[in-house]
């Protein structure tokens, strides 16, 4: 088999050709504004709630402060439930704003977290919900708003990895109490580093855009406990950019994630994510392969290539030093998952040629 000439990572971000990004950059030598709520911010949630159909996109400087201030918007004290099937930031946001993360297990088809051990894990300590939609597929709405309202809990989506994802015609950034997003680099969709906040509730969203602020109002009077998230104009720019580009990106993935999928259905022993047609971005490429062993072989057989795909999510979040000691509940199908899986390159300008090679590498050791 061929050597790439390039080594092949996981992921390469999609940027707009710097000509388009230039524009927009002259406007901010122009007018001096860096930050602060600048016309270019404003424009660009502008632009991203009429793209994704929500009522309103506030933009923050990284997912991870999008999940604090969606906790500190909703004043929880106490236990939030979430899956340990996922990036630590997470578990790191719920700490950090002074709740305790409860882990429960997930689903051994979608990898989400599951209804039915989430709702074993409720106690009179908790105080809200926090699944997240793992490589973008769906999360079960229904039970966890209803589960939420049985137990008069909070809802918080982590949808980092679920931009441009619709369910019942509805952005997956319009459920739950507040959803929160990232624009990391590595997205589908970026703004260098940065995220945001969807709330359906305008409280919620006033509340949102203050926390970002330092707490202050729209009269500059401080009445929140806040902080700095604010997105920078240079950030914005970028983001403004990249999403003339979103569509193509889109179609590009949904491409290269098919023919993933063609190639590597019913190879014996491995199996894809569950998730509906039509409700995915194609973010990531996870396949699950039969045993641990089967995967570090396969991880082998790729760096011979030059392919370096990523254990993801792994460890799980309870075999990590930081959060070992909260495992008090077996999560088998976590466990399991975390320990077979890997994330295969997937990004706009993979070569088809690629696709088929890192495939051809995978069959050869599944069906050996
Ligand atoms: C599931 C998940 N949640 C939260 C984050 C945090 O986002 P950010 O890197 O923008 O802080 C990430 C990614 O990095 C993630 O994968």
């Amino acid at each position: 088999m061929r050597m790439e000439a390039n080594p092949i990572l996981v992921t390469q971000p999609s940027i707009a050709p710097l000509s388009e990004l230039i524009p927009y950059l002259d406007r901010i030598w122009a007018t001096g504004i860096l930050t602060h709520n600048g016309p270019l911010l404003l424009q660009l949630e502008a632009e991203l709630s009429r793209r994704l159909g929500v009522a309103d996109t506030i933009c923050v400087n990284n997912g991870t402060l999008a999940l604090q201030l969606a906790i500190r918007a909703l004043d929880l004290r106490g236990e939030i439930i979430t899956t340990p099937f996922t990036y630590i930031a997470t578990a790191n946001a719920i700490a950090w704003e002074g709740c305790t993360p409860v882990f429960a297990d997930i689903d051994p088809d979608t990898w989400n977290l599951d209804p039915v051990a989430a709702e074993k894990a409720i106690t009179p300590a908790t105080v809200a919900i926090l699944p997240v939609h793992v490589f973008s597929a769906p999360c079960d709405l229904e039970r966890f708003q209803v589960l939420a309202d049985r137990h008069k809990l909070r809802l918080i989506y982590d949808a980092a990895h679920a931009l441009c994802v619709d369910v019942h015609g509805r952005s997956l950034m319009s459920y739950g109490d507040i959803s929160c997003t990232s624009f990391h680099a590595t997205k589908l969709y970026n703004t260098g580093e940065g995220g945001a906040c969807f709330a359906t509730r305008p409280e919620l969203r006033r509340r949102l855009r203050q926390l970002r602020f330092f707490g202050h109002d729209e009269h500059k009077e401080v009445v929140d406990d806040g902080t700095n998230a604010k997105m920078t104009e240079i950030a914005a720019a970028l983001g403004l950019a990249n999403l003339r580009h979103l569509d193509a990106v889109l179609e590009r993935r949904r491409q290269l994630g098919e023919l993933y999928i063609a190639r590597l259905q019913g190879l014996p022993g491995l199996r894809l994510q569950r998730f509906q047609p039509g409700q995915y971005n194609f973010s990531y490429m996870p396949v699950l392969l039969p045993s641990e062993a089967e995967l570090l072989r396969v991880i082998e057989a790729l760096a011979t290539l030059r392919v370096h795909p990523r254990r993801y999510f792994y460890p799980l979040l309870l075999d990590t030093p930081r959060f070992r000691s909260a495992r008090t509940v077996l999560t088998p199908a976590a466990d399991d998952v975390a320990r077979r899986i890997v994330c295969l390159p997937l990004y706009f300008n993979l070569q088809e040629i690629t696709v088929q090679r890192i495939c051809d590498a995978v069959r050869s050791v599944v069906t050996q």
